[in-house]
């Protein structure tokens, strides 16, 4: 079975209040484009093309104008709503009909990961078990953290006030078709929430929970404050001017990967009006 995607891109986006009120947090920008098209690209660079897009019920049509049913870039979207924001495991019990057994990589609409060699270590993961992945950070007690012996996953726990290592656990999972049903016996914690640890444990009750850290060459940017936020946008402004490039460009992976051809891109280009984004895009054909 094919391993599907889940964006999960709801929530309330209080941790950035006033700038959330009126819009998703997944929809500002990062430099030149919505926050959720880098996590979508991170799915996109795993081969994976079916993706369940889950949003608040309010933010649905916005997100819809923005991807559409995914086709300009080969993608096939189903989209979900999250009533509300009652924790990252309800993705699950929404997405348990589109999945239909299929194991799956969840990715949250926040995060942001560059560098190639993600893409090739999702794709290899296997598809039984629960596969994380870990980033070392200075401020794991804003995460998840990963208690690691040996490489191996020992113990989990949400933002703890003592960090037991410096490795946070990142908003990509890779779980196996028996999640649904696994999300669905989780009682909320004391903050009211279903949490993701509690659904990671257990897998790693019965050691079938893998971990990989995450390589040198792959950042995983932060969008929690507006410092942050800023500091990612500098980021991929600074490698987009210094390399004549786009960081993250959905319409470059997908026709790499065959999903769309060159028509479709010049058309594309076409739409972006006198952009540099649409330049990019031409300059992709015309090489
Ligand atoms: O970013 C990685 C971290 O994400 C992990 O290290 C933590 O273990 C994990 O719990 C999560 O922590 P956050 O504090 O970042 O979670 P937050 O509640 O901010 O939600 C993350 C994203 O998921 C955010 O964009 C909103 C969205 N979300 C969140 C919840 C709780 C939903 O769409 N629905 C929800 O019910």
């Amino acid at each position: 079975m094919k391993r599907k995607g889940i964006l999960l891109a709801g929530g309330t986006g209080s941790r950035l209040f006033p700038a959330t009120l009126a819009v998703s947090k997944q929809l500002l920008p990062v430099y030149d484009k919505p926050m959720v098209l880098y996590p979508l690209a991170t799915l996109m660079h795993a081969g994976i093309r079916d993706i369940a897009v889950i949003t608040t019920p309010d933010d649905q049509a916005a997100f819809q104008r923005l991807l559409g049913d995914g086709s300009t870039w080969g993608l096939s979207l189903t989209w979900l709503v999250q009533p509300r924001p009652e924790g990252l495991p309800q993705a699950y019990t929404l997405a348990e009909g589109f999945l239909a057994g299929s194991p799956s990589a969840l990715v949250l609409g926040d995060n942001l990961f560059f560098g190639a060699s993600l893409g090739p270590q999702v794709e290899r993961a296997p598809l039984g078990g629960a596969t994380v992945f870990a980033a070392r950070v200075r401020d794991p007690e804003r995460y998840g953290v990963l208690v690691l012996d040996d490489g191996r996953v020992v113990d989990m726990v949400e933002k703890p006030a003592d960090p037991p290592s410096p490795w946070a656990l990142t908003g990509l999972y890779l779980l196996d078709g028996t999640a649904p049903a696994r999300a669905a016996t989780l009682r909320p914690s004391a903050r009211g929430e279903l949490e993701i640890t509690d659904l990671l444990r257990t897998w790693l009750d019965e050691g079938a929970l893998g971990v990989e850290q995450l390589g040198r060459d792959v950042a995983w940017l932060d969008t929690g404050t507006p410092d942050a936020l800023l500091d990612a946008a500098s980021w991929v402004r600074t490698l987009t001017v210094r390399q004549d490039t786009v960081v993250a460009c959905l319409e470059e992976i997908a026709l790499a990967r065959g999903w769309i051809d060159t028509d479709d891109v010049l058309e594309r280009a076409d739409r972006l009006g006198p952009t540099a984004y649409a330049r990019y895009l031409r300059s992709l054909v015309h090489r």
